[in-house]
């Protein structure tokens, strides 16, 4: 019995042995159940002892104790060297080169359009207005209707607008987010909000003209508000973006949703006003269309024109940034030339 015991250990060891090669933790596993589990080779052998005579047993007993601590602690060894195998095995799968040389990634900036935006938006946040924004792709009774705009008013007209269908157009101006911010808050005032936002005209892109192009929209609704709060918000704004002693001028002009309409000019910001050819000779450069809420588009929006009254305006994104960056044609921003671009990372230069 003690041989066939010292023969088990033999066999046993030299198994783990050959084991170790194969590195597969489910042959060590199957290993110990085959040697030292319940019914493995050393518990079919303990079994036996029944058989033994009373001097044998102590004799045979402490071999087999023996032989199992050696199975035992063999196996903890050859488990321990396994794992710290797979371990390195692994940490050389995930190795990084540190002596590679680094790969220096292009710098995004932010577009010199959206840079404008979000100045006339902080501008006009810190006057106290909420930013809302509506829906490119607009329907005709948000972009004209309820903006005034009789059914064969020119603006409706093929040349100016992209229609999707019928009913459904790429909005030719902000002014449907008035439309939609009276639905949404009627009957309540104040109403102070611009809207900031993307939109289209079929038109010919040339040096001042882009067929989409973006727009900030104004609206204030409350109780006696008056021209010369709209006249006051717009110098403030533009003295804001353009500097402490910029002048501006209100000019007449005609929208079908504002009554009395008008234009804003800035004095030239390149010639001071003394005339040069970005304004024309005259001094004066247009930055926005503007004017009172017409009583029609307080009504349609669910407003009592009796109660209430409004301002509102519309200026063009890009004109706004051309004359901040000295930029002579609309085209530069959506051609993505990197040299323009670099320009307002805050790298270039
Ligand atoms: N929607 C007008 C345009 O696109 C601008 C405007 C807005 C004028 C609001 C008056 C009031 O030209």
């Amino acid at each position: 019995m003690i041989e066939q015991l010292q023969a088990l250990r033999t066999r046993a060891l030299a198994r783990l042995e050959a084991l170790e090669t194969s590195g597969d933790p489910g042959a060590l596993e199957a290993w110990r159940v085959e040697f030292l589990g319940k019914k493995g080779e050393l518990s079919s052998a303990l079994r036996l002892m029944g058989s033994l005579s009373a001097e044998e047993r102590p004799v045979v007993g402490q071999v087999v104790n023996e032989v199992r601590e050696e199975l035992e602690s063999a196996f903890a060894q050859h488990k321990a060297q396994a794992e710290a195998q797979a371990l390195r095995a692994r940490e050389a799968g995930d190795a990084v080169d540190v002596t590679l040389p680094g790969r220096t990634p292009f710098l995004g900036a932010e577009h010199p359009l959206q840079k404008v935006i979000r100045r006339i938006e902080d501008i006009f946040l810190g006057l106290g207005f909420a930013i809302e924004e509506g829906p490119e792709v607009e329907l005709d009774y948000y972009n004209f209707e309820l903006m005034n705009f009789p059914k064969d008013h020119p603006a409706r007209d093929m040349q100016d607008t992209f229609f999707v269908t019928e009913d459904l157009v790429l909005r030719t101006h902000t002014s449907p987010v008035q439309a939609r911010t009276m639905e949404k808050m009627q009957p309540q005032v104040p109403v102070r909000i611009i809207a900031p936002g993307k939109t289209y005209r079929r038109d010919d892109d040339d040096a001042t003209h882009s067929h989409a192009f973006a727009q900030v929209e104004g609206l204030v609704i409350d109780r006696g508000v008056r021209m010369s709060d709209l006249k006051g918000t717009l110098l403030t704004f533009a003295r804001q973006l353009y500097g402490a002693d910029q002048e501006v001028r209100l000019r007449p002009s005609f929208f079908p949703f504002t009554e009395p309409s008008a234009e804003l000019d800035v004095r030239c910001i390149y010639c001071g006003g003394a005339g040069c050819a970005t304004c024309k000779q005259t001094g004066w450069i247009e930055i926005l269309g503007c004017g009172m809420v017409h009583p029609r588009v307080l009504e349609l929006g669910g407003y009592d024109p009796h109660e209430v009254s409004g301002f509102a305006f519309g200026m063009g994104v890009e004109r706004v940034a051309m004359l901040l960056y000295g930029v002579t044609d609309i085209r530069q921003f959506y051609l993505n030339d990197l040299r323009l671009l670099e320009q307002f990372s805050g790298l270039a230069h």
